[in-house]
């Protein structure tokens, strides 16, 4: 469970806040999207819950506790982050890369070697893989070593901002499925942030839509493709239309 209560980010001589009064409740097991144009505040928003930004005002709450009374060291062990424009570590190894949280948390050698296993097979990548350099790798690859990581101290939450961006349609597609699956398996409570509409639209249990730093749509993928939400009609038109063309020609 995640909860937002009246948060607002204002960074220092910012002419007006990047986040303006938010407030959400999402309950654990689900998976939300966070979608609105550039500069709306998304990314901003995900720092608040991990608290790489502490809120201006308002509170966070993670399973019923107040975020700014976590220690650090929890925090990550229950929430894994895919950071926009992935921040690997380059100095490192994918393997290290990967292993770099059950690390910090002193888990046992063996663990975190059997962990990194499990989560690297989850992206399907080659073995050989786990011992280069995140420089030795293509970008959608490294994307996948970046959701491999969020992954490897078994959060509970996970909050992704842009996790697939730079990949093929078809491996886009493959890993969104693949990890939408590990959502359910895992009961993890997910925030995703995408550009993409239709991917929200296809992955997510529920959308909520940011401008301006403010909410202005909050509901399931099904209302906003029909259209319930004036404020975000324009958003998903797009997905609409291509769904329709695509439609057409396939029959
Ligand atoms: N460290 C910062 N200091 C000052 N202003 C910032 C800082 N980080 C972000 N901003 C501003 O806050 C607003 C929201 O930024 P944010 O990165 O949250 O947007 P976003 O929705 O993630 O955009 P994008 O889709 O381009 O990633 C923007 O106007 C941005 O310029
Ligand atoms: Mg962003």
């Amino acid at each position: 469970m995640i909860e937002l209560l009246g948060v607002s980010v204002a960074y220092d001589g910012a002419p007006r806040p990047a986040v303006r009064d938010v407030s959400l409740a999402i309950p654990a097991g689900e998976f939300v999207a966070l979608v609105g144009p550039s500069g709306s505040g998304k990314t901003s928003l995900l720092k608040t819950i991990n608290r790489l930004i502490a809120p201006t005002s308002g509170v966070i709450r993670i399973e019923d506790r107040d975020a700014a009374e976590f220690p650090t060291h929890e925090l990550r062990r229950r929430i894994g982050y895919v950071f926009q424009g992935v921040g690997l570590f380059p100095h490192m190894s994918v393997r290290e890369n990967i292993a770099i949280t059950p690390s910090l948390l002193g888990w046992p050698r063996e663990q975190i070697v059997a962990r990194v296993d499990a989560v690297f097979d989850l992206i399907a990548l080659p073995r050989d893989y786990l011992d280069r350099a995140p420089a030795a790798l293509s970008g959608g690859e490294r994307q996948r070593v970046a959701v491999a990581r969020a992954l490897a101290a078994e959060p509970r939450i996970v909050i992704m901002d842009e996790p697939f961006g730079a990949l093929d349609p078809v491996t886009r597609d493959a890993l969104g499925q693949a990890y939408r699956a590990l959502h359910e398996r895992m009961g993890l409570t997910t925030v995703m942030v995408t550009h993409d509409t239709q991917e929200a639209a296809l992955l997510a249990d529920r959308i909520v839509v940011l401008r301006d730093g403010a909410v202005v749509a909050d509901d399931t993928p099904r209302a906003m493709l029909s259209g319930a939400h004036p404020e975000a009609t324009g958003l998903f038109d797009t997905p609409r239309r291509q769904a329709a063309a695509i439609a057409d020609l396939a029959r």
